[in-house]
């Protein structure tokens, strides 16, 4: 049965520096009859991305900025409960973009996509086979092209992309070192992960110097999840065709402009040839079922691990919003609004 109202979270203020409950509130709406073309989507799911925190200051990511009242941005798994859109029908399951709110409407344009049917917990479609895992997937295979035997480095290596990043690169061949915050996060990565070494950066006095001592030789490719401050400390130690890729700055978006560490180590950009380059991981949308598919490979196979945290209520979705940024848990963060179907 289609309620009559249903519950959101909109945006209360631009936020300045670390998000809290109180940059958020909880508004009830009436739950919308679908017009021509459209389709409305009960949510299951919901992310939370912190990619999405530049939007939520007043400033523009690659998608335009959120206003006072508009609903937080974030990607969910939803099932149709009314449709006048061909494509979709009533059970529907759907990957879609919906935010921090119970129920969605879409007009079948933008990202919305059908869920297979491969025995997969619905999860992972927001999640290792969704928007964080596809971008570890094409962060390193279109945009570094590693190859087997490069010594890779992936940092906040125990979230969904890092550590999706750092099993792949394994899986391609690769001599994988992985940066997480604690002890708990490195014996994962170094224990069920295998990844050859792990460095705990809230440990080490000089990041630099221990991946010096864990990549002796230097480093191929850096996929770097965090920011500048990480960047800059990897920059002297890039082998000759060194690749950085720029996959998200979680360690930057709740800084000001002017407080965001700078980048001085650039001249190993000549000496060694170094590319940085960033991704934004819907250019690749086209490729996104076979990557899936070769992932949900991967996972059957028990050679691609994942973890999530998941919370209760759309309530919910503020504090959890900020543990992501506070590495309190680790692994896809993702509130639970309706039973699985
Ligand atoms: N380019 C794209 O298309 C695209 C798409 C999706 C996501 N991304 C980016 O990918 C990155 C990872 O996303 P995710 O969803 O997997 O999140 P995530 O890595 O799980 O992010 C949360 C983690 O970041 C770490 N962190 C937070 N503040 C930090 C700081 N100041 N210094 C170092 N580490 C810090 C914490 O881990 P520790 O406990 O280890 O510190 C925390 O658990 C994000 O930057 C995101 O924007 C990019």
């Amino acid at each position: 049965m289609i309620p009559e109202t249903y519950r959101c979270v909109v945006l209360a203020r631009y936020i300045d520096g670390l998000p809290g409950p109180d940059d958020f509130a909880i508004e009830t709406r009436p739950v919308p009859t679908p017009g021509d073309g459209e389709v409305l989507v009960r949510n299951i799911y919901a992310s939370l991305d912190p990619g999405g925190r530049t939007r939520l200051s007043g400033e523009a990511s690659y998608i335009p900025p959120l206003s006072i009242g508009d609903i937080a941005g974030a990607f969910n798994i939803g099932q149709v409960v009314a449709s006048n859109n061909q494509a979709y029908a009533v059970g529907d399951l759907l990957a879609g973009a919906f935010g921090w709110s119970e129920f969605g409407l879409s007009d079948g344009r933008g990202y919305l996509a059908k869920i297979p049917d491969w025995e997969l917990p619905l999860s992972t479609w927001i999640g290792v086979l969704g928007v964080p895992g596809l971008t570890a997937y094409f962060g390193l295979k279109r945009v570094a092209g590693i190859s087997a035997g490069e010594t890779v480095v992936v940092t906040s290596a125990a979230g969904m992309v890092g550590a999706t990043a750092a099993q792949i690169a394994k899986i391609l061949g690769c001599r994988v070192i992985g940066v997480a915050g604690g002890t708990e996060k490195c014996d994962w990565l170094k224990g069920e992960l295998g990844l050859d070494a792990a460095i705990d950066y809230k440990a080490v006095d000089d990041l630099g110097a221990a991946i010096d001592d864990a990549a002796p030789d230097g480093v191929d490719v850096l996929f770097d999840n965090v920011g500048n401050r990480f960047v800059d400390a990897l920059l002297p130690r890039m082998r000759m065709n060194g690749r950085i890729v720029v996959s998200g700055q979680v360690g930057d978006y709740n800084l000001a402009s002017k407080d965001v560490h700078g980048i001085r180590n650039t001249r190993v950009f000549i000496t060694h040839r170094v590319r940085m380059e960033g991704l934004v991981v819907f250019d690749d949308i086209a490729d996104f079922p076979a990557a899936q598919a070769e992932m949900a490979a991967w996972i059957k196979a028990g050679k691609l691990i994942y973890r999530e945290k998941v919370y209760d209520g759309i309530e919910s979705a503020p504090q959890a919003f900020r543990d992501v940024f506070q590495g309190t848990y680790f692994g896809r963060h993702l509130v639970r609004m309706a039973p699985i179907p």
